[in-house]
């Protein structure tokens, strides 16, 4: 793996401007104008107001429409009075930068950080008299703020209540959500509504307004805080909602603090939007780790574990228990054979026979069950070159997880270990703390107390070269740019809801997926189910073409080939694609793209002249016709080609698929048409000029 490397001039120039040179403008509500910065090619605009109770707000304009009308800031404490009222202007300060920078794996080898930053400070008037200060960078397709409160004699530690952060829509139009603060956690199908028909929604939230305009608001750098839904509280106005915590404040800090990036994507369509979502990675700082190579590369893994949720096998003990040593074995053989890095085995370890979930107390992360040699499993694997992934189920129990966690970590590094699979399957709100207090208190997936716990594991994990990939997790909010260990999360509802989901996962579900909780990062989805059954025979709604376009379509480093083995040998002409398919990209182009409705990506292939294009739909029959101009010109490419059969329908005929073989080049176009619920996977296969 390339080392991260910074390689291009970072331009910084600061201007300080005292208050008093401010010129006076009003925004439309009457509030005075305080402060004011562009993006760097004058395509997005905040203004920074305050009005006549104190209060401060800001606005945002692309081109000069309105896309965020007046929308306030501020904070309610438990324990001191609100941040909302009496404040004054004390002074800003701007800035520009411009870098390069190099992502370690992922969709793009090289991504530009270029923004201008406004710094805008308030103090309040009466009170405490404390200081907030609000850092905007503006982006050309989008803006990045957040609060910075320094600490002062009087103010040392925040005991936030919540958040004031408004974000109020400028236009009408519909949004893509799904709902915050129910049982079962991130794994909801997305809702498509008017915007004022929004409850309380997790981010990111994607909105395509009456003029065209595609939003996503979600957040940057998620550390120490907790994490932001958002409420409707009128009716375009969305507020930031804080998670819980179950000892009072949502967040509890020492000052001096700055929050999390509250982020607005702004893009003219929804290929642009798709692109835009660099901007959670560059809020983010640079890799704090280091060249992680020599222990993480980007891999396809297989596992045992479909089999449990087909009910063929069991985590448990017992006669029907997956973690065998010859399973795990007969699984190294086969990923050996067909080219995998990785081997999941769930169900190793002791805990899993009796009460598991939502309780978690039995779980060892050190002791595997009697029929499971791990040290001989492990050796075995090394031998055919293949790397264990480990697994930590902790049902939501991270306080019995975060006694033993350090010692799971020396096993595996010892035994030579470097990725786990962690999980938090309990309800929402059943996770298991261990409190300042002594006690067990019960929390949130996504409140102060679990980003604090993610960061703790994945810290510790690195200094044993170990990789994570959280299931149940806490949302992405792009850390894996300083956290490149942090390479995956399983943070929606993935494929194993076509086992024994009800309902299953719709056709639209991946097209709604990438323009909403893709945006902030990558997703184990599990795909590659090319039996196209869940449990008990149940049909997938997926036509063939589909499963094998999920790997171009979903992002993740690591890309499980989820089905049973005896399904692959059942299929090996569509098998060969999930053998041939890469990982790792230098390039990522969304060619066409419609929330919901129809994706084709382009991606190529990290360190090779290789392409693929992968596409998916919805329940509808989609077509689309784009230029092979990616492609290097003056270049002969094989087209390997699998589509949807023309005849195919994932309810009538899912497995009606065409292979076929095509030369072309940069000059060419693609046409296709995508059966519904179906899809197209094609590898460009660079040959001579
Ligand atoms: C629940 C997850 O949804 C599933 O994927 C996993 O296999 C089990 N927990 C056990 O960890
Ligand atoms: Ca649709």
């Amino acid at each position: 793996m390339t080392l991260l490397r910074l390689f291009a001039a970072c331009i910084l120039c600061l201007i300080a401007v005292p208050a008093a040179a401010q010129s006076v403008q009003q925004a439309p509500s009457g509030s005075q104008i305080v402060a004011s910065a562009d993006s760097p090619s004058n395509i997005i605009h905040v203004d920074v107001t305050l009005n006549a109770e104190g209060r401060v707000g800001y606005i945002v304009t692309r081109l000069g429409k309105p896309v965020i009308d007046e929308s306030r800031l501020g904070f309610l404490f438990t324990d001191a009075p609100e941040m909302l009222r009496n404040f004054a202007f004390a002074g800003q300060s701007n800035r520009s930068f411009d870098e390069t920078w190099e992502e370690p794996w992922g969709e793009y080898r090289t991504i530009r950080n270029h923004y201008n930053e406004l710094t805008v400070s308030f103090d309040e008037t009466k009170w405490m008299k404390r200081r907030m200060t609000v850092v905007f960078r503006l982006f050309d397709d989008g803006i990045g703020f957040r609060y910075e409160l320094p600490k002062t004699p009087n103010f040392t530690h925040a005991n936030i209540a919540d958040e004031l952060t408004e974000f109020n829509v400028a236009e009408p139009g519909t949004a893509w959500w799904d709902e915050a603060l129910e049982w079962n956690r991130e794994e909801y199908l997305y809702r498509k509504t008017p915007i004022d028909e929004i409850g309380t929604a997790q981010t990111p939230l994607t909105i395509r307004t009456s003029s065209g305009l595609h939003l996503s608001i979600h957040e940057a750098a998620l550390v120490d805080y907790s994490g932001m839904d958002l409420r409707r509280v009128a009716d375009r106005v969305l507020k930031a909602n804080l998670m819980p915590s179950s000892t009072g404040p949502k967040v509890s800090r020492d000052l001096p603090l700055a929050t999390p990036w509250r982020v607005i994507m702004i893009a003219p369509d929804a290929p642009a939007l798709y692109k835009s979502a660099q901007i959670i990675l560059n809020l983010n700082e640079p890799n704090k780790l280091g060249d992680i190579s020599g222990w993480f590369k980007p891999m396809k893994y297989v596992g045992i574990w479909w089999a449990m949720h087909l009910d063929k096998a069991t985590w448990n003990s017992g006669p029907k228990h997956g973690a065998t040593t010859a399973n795990a074995e007969r699984m190294i053989d086969f990923a050996a054979k067909n080219g995998f890095g990785g081997v999941l085995v769930e169900g190793w370890n002791r805990g899993w026979d009796g009460d598991w979930f939502g309780n978690g107390w039995d779980f060892s992360f050190t002791q595997p069950y009697p029929d499971f040699d791990l040290p001989a499993v492990a050796a075995y694997a090394r031998k055919k070159g293949v790397g264990l992934i480990g697994h930590h189920e902790t049902a939501g129990n991270i306080a019995n997880y975060e006694k033993q966690m350090d010692a799971a970590f020396d096993l595996y590094q010892r035994l030579g270990i470097h990725a786990v699979k962690t999980g938090y399957v309990a309800d929402a709100g059943g996770i298991q703390a261990l409190g300042a207090d002594g006690k067990i208190h019960f929390e949130w997936h996504q409140g102060q107390v679990m980003v604090d716990h993610h960061m703790k594991v994945v810290t510790d994990a690195a200094k044993h070269r170990i990789a994570v990939d959280a299931h149940e997790p806490v949302k992405d909010t792009g850390l894996r740019r300083t956290y490149p260990n942090w390479v995956s999360r399983e943070g929606q509802r993935g494929m194993e809801y076509n086992a024994w989901g009800t309902p299953k996962n719709p056709p639209e579900h991946e097209a709604n997926l990438v323009f909403t909780r893709m945006l902030s990062g990558p997703m184990d989805f599990t795909p590659g189910i090319l039996s196209l059954k869940g449990k008990d025979n149940t049909p997938i709604l997926s036509t063939l073409a589909k499963q094998l376009a999920l790997y171009i379509v979903i992002y993740s480093p690591i890309q499980m080939a989820a089905d049973l083995p005896e399904n692959y040998a059942a299929n090996p002409k569509t098998f060969q694609f999930i053998k041939d398919v890469a990982v790792d990209w230098d390039d990522t182009r969304m060619l066409a793209g419609e929330v919901g409705d129809l994706v084709v990506f382009a991606r190529k292939q990290r360190g090779s002249p290789n392409w693929v294009l992968g596409a998916v739909g919805d329940e509808q029959e989609r077509h689309f016709d784009v230029p092979l101009d990616f492609l290097e010109p003056a270049r002969r490419y094989r087209a390997e080609i699998y589509r949807d059969g023309d005849d195919a329908d994932y309810r009538t005929n899912p497995r009606s698929i065409v292979i076929e073989q095509r030369i072309v080049t940069s000059k060419d176009r693609m046409a296709m048409r995508i059966a519904p619920g179906g899809g197209a996977a094609v590898r460009f296969v660079a040959l001579g000029r």
